[in-house]
């Protein structure tokens, strides 16, 4: 790509990739001190169901919901007198763009955010409400960057790529940094992976104050560009449709990020979504958080037992990096992550449709502790005689034992009826698994 191309970026040249370097890291979270929360590492609940010391660093309870705000504010800071003036520009699919607005508003720069047509509502409203001007364009985050590129060519504008630019990842280096103050004597740390940034970051500051620490990094089966990246040794493009993780959803990862971490990462490691809900499920229920898909990753590999190789005893950071999820997205997460686990069945049962008939079947669901959820009647398409009707029934259970028992009492009474096949669901539930890491460097996929 030459230098008057359109998408050329000076601070991620694929021809000239940065290595990130800790005293950087060490300025950039000085220089950011009291702009951005110290957020708590605190052991989580579900340490001992995991079978592990489990810490949960809490980076959605800043301002804007994210860490992206370390390395926004670090880059914004960075920026000459000439540049504030002209104002700065990011495409986004969401978080960098709120800390961006909050931060340049904060600063008293202009600033620009494209973000993609698709982009959650949520992360849309909010960005307007901080002080950006909003630019809603194209189909995925290339197609917004290119926009955006465009125009800060045009304006003269700082383009700040959320995932890529060296003082962005400075400045997510300085969760690292607070990591080991907080946590001297961790051991791993699984951090969400995107466009690269946060690991790129968080994996220089703690190799360089305590190397033996194992860095992972979490990437979902629908967002798993760095996976092939290093599998590669090269960027590569891979297409991403919808995800519960949309703030991994980055097509390529970064120019700088890649190359400064992919000595570092230890291994990554693919989670599948339908985890991802259901560790949104259990964060909110057990820890009280709440988290997006993004946040959410690296808890949902832990529960999937993708680290058989972590033991009682050892201390294992999370870093939940994200609180900003649509209140519908939050809603459907918490209803699969509790179909996922049992607690949410469905199931036909045909009773008499005369008098008494459906409550019969009420008091039934109420004799085993059910809840009845939702009920659709259907008398047109049934086998049995005409004073039949077929009961389509969604019910909430305390899980599949619980479903079990219901299944058992609906069997005694009623002659047709119809329940999904549960298989071996009852052993998958979250739990502490102990053997070797699952696969080779650098790769480890759930099977
Ligand atoms: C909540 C959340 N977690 C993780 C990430 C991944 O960060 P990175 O792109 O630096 O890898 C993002 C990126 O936007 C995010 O919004």
């Amino acid at each position: 790509m030459n230098k008057d191309d359109i998408d050329f970026d000076e601070n991620c040249d694929p021809s000239n990739p940065r290595k990130i370097k800790y005293d950087d890291i060490l300025a950039a979270s000085r220089r950011i001190v009291g702009a951005v929360c110290r957020t708590s590492c605190s052991r989580a609940h579900m340490s001992d169901k995991l079978g592990m010391e489990l810490y949960l660093k809490q980076e959605f309870l800043q301002h804007t919901g994210s860490f992206k705000e370390r390395g926004v504010r670090n880059a914004l800071m960075m920026l000459s007198e000439d540049q504030k003036k002209a104002g700065a520009i990011a495409a986004t699919t969401g978080n960098h763009g709120m800390a961006l607005a909050f931060h340049a508003t904060a600063l008293g720069i202009p600033c620009v955010v494209v973000m993609p047509q698709r982009a959650p509502l949520v992360k849309v409203n909010k960005c307007e409400v901080y002080g950006a001007k909003l630019i809603l364009y194209g189909n995925n985050i290339l197609e917004a960057r290119h926009h955006a590129l465009g125009i800060a060519k045009e304006k003269k504008m700082a383009y700040i790529n959320g995932f890529d630019h060296p003082n962005v990842i400075e400045g997510q280096g300085s969760v690292g940094i607070e990591i080991i103050e907080q946590l001297p004597q961790v051991d791993a740390v699984l951090v969400p992976v995107g466009g690269g940034s946060l690991i790129a970051g968080i994996g220089v500051a703690i190799k360089h104050l305590k190397p033996d620490t194992e860095i992972y990094g979490i990437q979902t089966d629908k967002t798993n560009s760095m996976v092939e990246a290093l599998r590669k040794n090269e960027r590569v493009f891979v297409a991403i449709d919808s995800t519960i993780a949309d703030g991994l959803a980055v097509q390529m990862v970064g120019v700088n990020a890649f190359h400064t971490a992919k000595g570092i990462i230890d291994k990554m490691v693919v989670v599948k979504e339908d985890w991802v809900a259901r560790a949104v499920m259990h964060i909110v229920e057990e820890e009280r958080f709440v988290v997006e898909g993004a946040g959410a990753v690296c808890v949902a590999a832990c529960m999937a037992g993708l680290f058989p190789n972590f033991y009682y005893g050892q201390k294992v950071v999370c870093i939940l990096s994200g609180g900003n999820i649509d209140t519908t997205i939050l809603a459907r997460a918490l209803e699969r992550g509790m179909a996922a686990e049992g607690r949410l069945v469905k199931f036909k049962v045909t009773v008499s449709d005369r008098p008494g008939g459906m409550a019969e079947l009420c008091s039934l669901l109420s004799s085993v502790g059910v809840t009845l959820r939702d009920c659709i009647p259907e008398r047109a398409w049934v086998k049995g005689d005409v004073f039949s009707c077929e009961l389509k029934i969604i019910a909430e259970t305390r899980g599949w034992d619980h479903t079990k028992d219901l299944i058992e009492s609906v069997k005694k009474n009623y002659k047709e009826y119809y329940f999904q096949d549960m298989g071996d669901q009852k052993d998958k539930g979250p739990t502490a698994r102990r053997g070797p890491c699952l696969a080779p460097n650098p790769v480890c996929m759930q099977k």
